[in-house]
């Protein structure tokens, strides 16, 4: 039986999260995604109107199912966490159950269990202000909310699953621009990954690992606003001069969520044509 995996972070066809449901699917897993509320609409439209044909196609020739698409706003845990404006705020009144604990339980209740989770999102409200001018909700926010996503999120994972989730090297080295509290949270995570790695491996022997990116210019990088420069550096200063493709990090999720990555756990994998290794720019 082909395994179930439920990838948080798809609204489009040009992130990291669509890149690894492909390669997932091509994998031969069953594809379910969680889109944020305020984009699901357009995506579920140009989706049916077939605006993502092309790059749904997958290596066999076929297209991509994706099974079922839930609406997800992971900055709330519980439905009594929503301020009263964002519950009546058009863009959300009209989908429901879409807090992570909702979420969460729609799809138990859909689907029993899930194998594989893939937590793809991206959204830092301060993202361009620098770390020393953040607020402290700001970086607070997006810190716990990655963590505790993966936490809730892990419950409904199938016994000997696996959970991966992406991250930046700006958690460990000094990358201007990067702000908002976004390095601490990827520092986070990557040490979430590590302490969930035990605590889930020991209770229900799953696999949690994350993937350190490279540049892409995804939606959500865009906002960023550095992301050209990042990928001109890379060109000129990674060993692998070449672009990199969102492709490339799908088939190492896919990879990780295999039984062929059976002994990897609570690791970081660098997918970044080898930036990481080199001390400086050339
Ligand atoms: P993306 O824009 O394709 O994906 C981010 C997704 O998160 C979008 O679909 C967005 O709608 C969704 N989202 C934002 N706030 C949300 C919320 N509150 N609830 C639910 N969904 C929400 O961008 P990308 O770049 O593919 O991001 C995916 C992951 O890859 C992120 O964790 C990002 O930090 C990471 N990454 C990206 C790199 C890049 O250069 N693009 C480099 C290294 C890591």
């Amino acid at each position: 039986k082909g395994k179930r995996a439920f990838i948080a972070g798809v609204a489009d066809d040009n992130g990291y999260g669509w890149a690894i449901a492909k390669s997932l699917a091509a994998a031969g897993a069953e594809i379910l995604v969680g889109t944020w509320v305020p984009a699901l609409n357009i995506f579920e439209t140009s989706l049916r109107r077939g605006k993502f044909d092309e790059s749904r196609v997958l290596p066999d020739g076929s297209l991509m199912e994706i099974t079922k698409i839930y609406p997800l706003d992971a900055i709330y845990d519980k439905l009594e966490d929503v301020p009263e404006d964002v519950k009546s705020n058009k863009r959300y009144s009209g989908s429901s159950k879409w807090t992570v604990q909702e979420c969460a339980e729609s799809v138990k209740q859909d689907f029993g269990s899930i194998d594989i989770l893939v937590h793809s999102l991206a959204n830092g409200p301060e993202v361009s202000k620098p770390l020393l001018e953040t607020s402290r909700n700001g970086s607070k926010k997006y810190i716990g909310r990655k963590s505790k996503f993966q936490g809730s999120k892990l419950s409904f994972t199938h016994v000997g699953g696996s959970s991966l989730s992406l991250t930046y090297i700006a958690s460990e080295r000094i990358i201007p621009g990067y702000g908002g509290g976004m390095s601490s949270a990827k520092a986070a995570l990557e040490s979430d990954t590590r302490v969930l790695a035990f605590e889930a491996g020991r209770k229900h022997r799953i696999r949690v690992n994350a993937i350190s990116a490279g540049p892409l210019r995804s939606r959500a990088a865009k906002a960023i606003g550095f992301i050209d420069t990042m990928i001109e550096y890379s060109l000129a200063n990674a060993p692998l001069q070449k672009e990199l493709s969102a492709d490339e990090v799908g088939n190492t999720a896919a990879f990780l969520a295999s039984p062929l990555a059976s002994a990897i756990t609570g690791a970081v994998i660098y997918v970044d044509n080898g930036l990481n290794a080199m001390g400086v720019g050339v």
